[in-house]
């Protein structure tokens, strides 16, 4: 009869429509990656990592490849971070993929932040850091308290927060500004049997301007039997741990996320490091992992100390053609008080929550 053939049409309409509905919503969980561009940008799989685009993640070594840069992030200085990529971005030619590791709160919080700016096409992933992997192991003796925050130390996980990844990374703090291509860093050759590449403190400018000896007996307790145990030459230049090139197979291959490891656990039960300039931070134990295993960067790619004074230690034509710019030291770029800001505030990207709130200086 008419009216069951009613039903029955009606039945499959909708059978097939509850079909469609569920096939596109598994697709939504499981294959995010098969879905439209626009879709798979609004999603978030693995555990709160945001990953977007589907990304094309192994690095083969060719340099048609994307460049990976990693920058490390807590609440309080997010506008730091979005403000860094934001200069590595516009001053780029190439494909740049950012792997943006934040506490655990901010990962949507950044997110949003990314999303409703001039930023929201750039390729990044936001990788929570699980703060537990480093309790117990930070102690800092004296000097600056900021320095015990646990995003600090993320650093030294870097293959671990990245599985995936194999080849070269570039890290850098996220209150430095870069002004010129990070290309020139990615395709820098690392000499072995080198591990990878830092910017020493006793040359050129970084001496000059600070006035300080900058060698490892300012930052490593030379009386520690383990210290002495390796023979370091305490005369030998420090090295500034805030910009890195590595290759994080070859991190893998020499173990050094668990020496890392070991230097501050022992620091935490014996004075190893902290008591002096460095205060404890991250920057000890790298000095120690990394001794004469290192290729030095092009000084212009390392213009340090802008947050040590709030005086202009340089002068507005040698900052122009710095290619990155460093307010290491307690004057934030954000802060009102740090020297040359209004690079910082050219690349400054509005909190859309206004949570985070730079100081500005003439206001
Ligand atoms: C590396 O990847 C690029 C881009 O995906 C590809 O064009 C190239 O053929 C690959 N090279 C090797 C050696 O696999
Ligand atoms: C790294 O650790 C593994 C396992 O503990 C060990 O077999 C290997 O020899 C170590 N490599 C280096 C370079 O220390």
């Amino acid at each position: 009869m008419d009216f069951t053939d009613d039903v029955s049409v009606f039945g499959i309409s909708a059978a097939v429509l509850l079909v469609v509905i569920w096939i596109v919503l598994m697709m939504y969980l499981w294959f995010p990656e098969l879905l439209p561009k626009f879709l798979r940008r609004r999603i978030m799989p693995n555990k709160g990592i945001y990953r977007a685009e589907a990304l094309v993640y192994q690095n083969n070594g060719t340099t048609e490849d994307v460049i990976h840069v990693c920058v490390t992030s807590d609440r309080s200085r997010l506008g730091g971070m979005l403000a860094l990529v934001n200069s590595i971005h516009r001053n780029t030619k190439y494909p740049v993929l950012f792997h943006l590791i934040v506490d655990e709160e901010s990962v949507q919080h950044a997110r949003n932040w990314l999303e409703e700016s001039q930023l929201r096409n750039i390729q990044y992933e936001l990788i929570p850091f699980p703060e537990e992997i480093v309790e117990g192991k930070i102690r800092v003796r004296g000097g600056r308290p900021d320095l015990a925050s646990p995003l600090n130390y993320a650093r030294y996980y870097l293959p671990q927060l990245m599985p995936t990844l194999k080849g070269r990374i570039i890290y850098v703090d996220d209150d430095c500004i870069v002004q010129g291509d990070i290309h020139e860093l990615y395709r820098m050759k690392l000499h072995p049997p080198h591990l990878a590449a830092f910017s020493q403190d006793c040359m050129g400018t970084a001496k000059r301007l600070t006035l300080m000896k900058n060698n490892y007996a300012d930052y490593i307790d030379f009386k520690n039997r383990h210290i002495q145990d390796l023979d370091f030459d305490p005369n030998e230049c420090a090295f500034n741990t805030g910009l890195f090139v590595a290759d994080l197979n070859t991190w893998r291959a020499n173990n050094i996320t668990k020496k890392l490891e070991y230097w501050m656990k022992l620091n935490t039960k014996e004075e190893v490091y902290g008591n002096e300039r460095g205060g404890g931070g991250s920057q000890p134990p790298m000095m120690i992992v990394f001794y004469n295993k290192y290729t030095q960067i092009d000084p212009n790619w390392h213009i340090r100390y802008l947050g040590w004074t709030t005086g202009t230690t340089y002068t507005k034509q040698f900052i122009k053609h710095a290619k990155l710019l460093h307010w290491n030291g307690r004057f934030k770029p954000w802060g009102g008080r740090a020297q040359h800001s209004d690079v910082w505030e050219k690349y400054f990207v509005p909190d859309p929550t206004k949570k985070f709130k730079p100081i500005r200086k003439n206001v």
